[in-house]
This record gives structure tokens, sequence and C-alpha cells, in this order.
């Protein structure tokens, strides 16, 4: 099964009309190069975790032992709550500009969070996600790109009306320039973009 399908398997557990537009999710978001970032049979800490789709998806393929997952958004965890699996796979609400579950994590996942938040607070979470890493571990950031600039216009006014936010979108060379600040090994950023959807990956690890 791939991880589109096991994403959609998890998608229809939940109510409509989140499992309708969170089965969208693999058709605009690259899932396979971010899940082939993180380490197999890891216990992954997703920051931003919405609906709790990857962690539920990665565990139910048998690529990942389990892990946590934190959101601040109460309505979505409550529904992440669903594809739960204590105690392997929990799921809380929990804010990314507070104090974060304690590490070491084999690995972590920050996917499509950081716009979500301002310049000084997305700074701020790489270095507390950076120092929450095992050594040898993976730190794996998704997000959606500044450029070209009208798939970051069109993103935007999705998520005026998804999120009712004015997101603020960083380049891929920034957080990865952060992440070697932080002491991480950092290989080059990934482009993608998939229909008005421009993405970045940047995947980072703490020596061992
Ligand atoms: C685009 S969704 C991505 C959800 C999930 N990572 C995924 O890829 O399906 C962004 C998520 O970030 C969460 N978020 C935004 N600001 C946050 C914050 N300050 N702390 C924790 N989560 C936050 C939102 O609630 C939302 O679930």
């Amino acid at each position: 099964m791939s991880l589109a399908q096991a994403w959609r398997a998890q998608a229809a557990r939940l109510p409509a009309p989140a499992r309708w537009i969170q089965g969208l999710r693999p058709a605009i978001c690259p899932l396979e190069p971010l899940a082939a970032a993180l380490p197999a049979g890891a216990r992954v800490l997703d920051i931003g975790c919405g609906h709790g789709l990857l962690l539920a998806a990665l565990r139910s393929d048998g690529r990942i032992a389990g892990g946590l997952g934190v959101d601040c958004d109460a309505r979505a965890v409550e529904r992440a709550q669903l594809l739960a699996q204590p105690p392997e796979l929990v799921f809380q609400i929990q804010d990314a500009t507070a104090p974060l579950p304690p590490g070491p994590w084999p690995a972590v996942v920050l996917c499509d969070l950081l716009h979500h938040l301002a310049p000084a607070d997305q700074r701020a979470l790489v270095r507390r996600a950076a120092a929450l890493l095992a050594p040898g571990g993976v730190l794996a950031i998704k997000d959606m790109a500044p450029r070209p600039r009208w798939c970051a216009l069109m993103n935007r006014c999705h998520d005026l009306v998804m999120a009712r936010q004015w997101v603020r979108h960083q380049h891929a060379a920034v957080v990865a320039g952060w992440c070697v600040d932080d002491g991480l090994a950092v290989a080059a950023p990934q482009a993608w973009r998939a229909w008005w959807y421009a993405h970045w990956l940047v995947v980072a690890r703490r020596p061992a």
C-alpha cells in the first residue's frame, strides 16, 4: 500500500467533512519524500499534526513504531484521537510556541506548520525542535514555498479560507541555514509543485 493509500484509508475513519478535505491532501502534498526522510521504525514527534493523518498512515503502514502528535486546534486533535493507538500513537493539544514534549526524539516533523507562525516564532520553533533530537535524529520540515509568487498567493488565499489566517511563507534556504546554525547537518532542500501548491522539504540530522 502506498503512503497516499494509507493516508486515505485513515482519513476515511474521520467524520465528514474532514474525511473528504483531508483525503485530498496526498494529491497536493509530497508525503513520500517526507516519509522517506524518517528513520524506519522510529518514534516520531509531529508538531502541528492537524488531524493526525501523517502519523496514523505511517503507523498503519508499519513504517514507524508510533509517536506523538501535537496541535493547538482542539477540534483537529479530537479527530486525531479517533486514529490514536495508545500507548504507541497519541495525540494531544499543545501550542507549538509553548514548551514542547521532552525529547530526545529520533525524528521530529513540522509539516506545513511554519507558515502559520510569525517569523520570530518560526525561528524559535526550529531551534527548539532541533534541541529535541537524539544523536542521529532527523528533523523533517516541509512547508509551502514563497516562490513562485503566484503559488504563494494562491496558498495565502487557501489559508485565508481554510485557516482564516494571513500566513508567512519562509524560504527553504533560510530554514536550512537555521538548522545549520543549530548544529544540524542539512541535505540540499527539495522542491515540488502540485497544482498551484509549491512545496519545499528540508531534512536535517543531528550528528551521531
Ligand atoms: C496546514 S495544517 C497541517 C496539518 C498536518 N501537519 C498535515 O500535514 O496534515 C497546519 C496545522 O498547524 C496547526 N497550527 C497552527 N499554529 C499552531 C501552533 N501555534 N501550535 C500548534 N499547531 C499549530 C494548525 O492547527 C493546523 O492543524
